[in-house]
């Protein structure tokens, strides 16, 4: 069966996922969604495309949208996607199945996968225990064979756009409501282009991961500092702030939106190292 798993992660839970399914794909390839983003055509000879990304902010990551509009997916007679998430709704199949439509295609499959949540601004956020992070392993492996069995019989499967934890109050046309203006305020996001979200404290002691680990090409070493630039896309995948090990990345206080990642611990995924992430440039 030739299948290639495209993927994005910043913080190891989309990688884990997709390592898993290669193992259990014979002679499927792993390619990292962000080392193809200077290809202005990006071509797969495979029959099987799969796509494993988290969720951000109720929908696909900016870069996973950028990736799928230079896409030729000509070859494939079955496409999957895999999203992992803290436990929101997520409305990001359909913006998928928007950009596919243009080559005649659409998700055959579709898939949500409940992890740990590595966006750590708010203020009741808690790094997860080993045993949390156990149990979760636990239910994305079983979830993980269900998969691949659908995959490697090819059947159609698409799951809903369901909350599993997390959920926006209120009745339901306001919760429709605010949903929709989540993904439109990413949209502006996209727009805008390069986010000024992040900063160092003077924890930094210039050893340079971030830069490194940087996705996007966003951050560089200016007089041994990071400076995220600003005329340069962030992914957003959080990999900066997750993975500095001294925690000196902190994310700026918005109007109305105060952060608490000076406070908070970080997460990565526990199979994950900065080798394992940088590896996706
Ligand atoms: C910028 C950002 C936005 C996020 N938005 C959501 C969200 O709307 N819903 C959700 O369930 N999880 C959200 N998350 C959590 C991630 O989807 C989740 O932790 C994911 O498994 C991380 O995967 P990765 O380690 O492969 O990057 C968000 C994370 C980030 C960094």
């Amino acid at each position: 069966m030739s299948v290639e798993l495209f993927y994005f992660s910043g913080t190891g839970n989309s990688l884990f996922v997709a390592k898993e399914l290669k193992r259990r794909l014979p002679n499927a390839v792993l390619t990292p969604i962000a080392k193809c983003m200077n290809q202005s055509l990006i071509t797969s000879s495979h029959k099987t495309i799969g796509l494993i990304f988290p969720v951000h902010a109720l929908t696909i990551p900016i870069v996973v949208k950028q990736f799928l509009k230079k896409l030729d997916t000509r070859s494939a007679e079955y496409i999957f996607a895999i999203a992992t998430r803290e436990g929101t709704v997520f409305k990001g199949f359909r913006a998928i199945n928007g950009i596919l439509k243009k080559q005649g295609k659409r998700l055959n499959a579709q898939f949500l996968l409940t992890m740990y949540n590595n966006e750590s601004r708010h203020e009741n956020y808690s790094v997860p225990s080993k045993s949390d992070i156990r149990n979760i392993e636990i239910n994305v492996l079983t979830k993980i064979d269900r998969i691949v069995n659908i995959i490697v019989n090819r059947e159609t499967s698409l799951e809903k756009d369901t909350a599993a934890t997390t959920q926006i109050e209120g009745p339901l046309p306001v919760k429709w409501f605010l949903e929709e203006l989540v993904v439109i305020l990413m949209w502006i996001a996209e727009k805008i282009g390069g986010v000024q979200y992040f900063y160092s404290d003077d924890t930094c002691n210039s050893c340079a991961v971030c830069e490194k680990i940087c996705l996007s090409g966003k951050i560089i070493m200016r007089n041994e500092k990071p400076l995220w630039q600003k005329d340069v896309m962030c992914y957003m995948c959080f990999a900066c702030l997750n993975l500095c090990p001294q925690e000196a990345v902190q994310i700026e206080d918005i109007p109305g939106v105060k952060s608490y990642t000076k406070y908070n611990g970080r997460y990565t995924h526990p199979y994950a190292s900065v080798k394992d992430l940088i590896e996706q440039k």
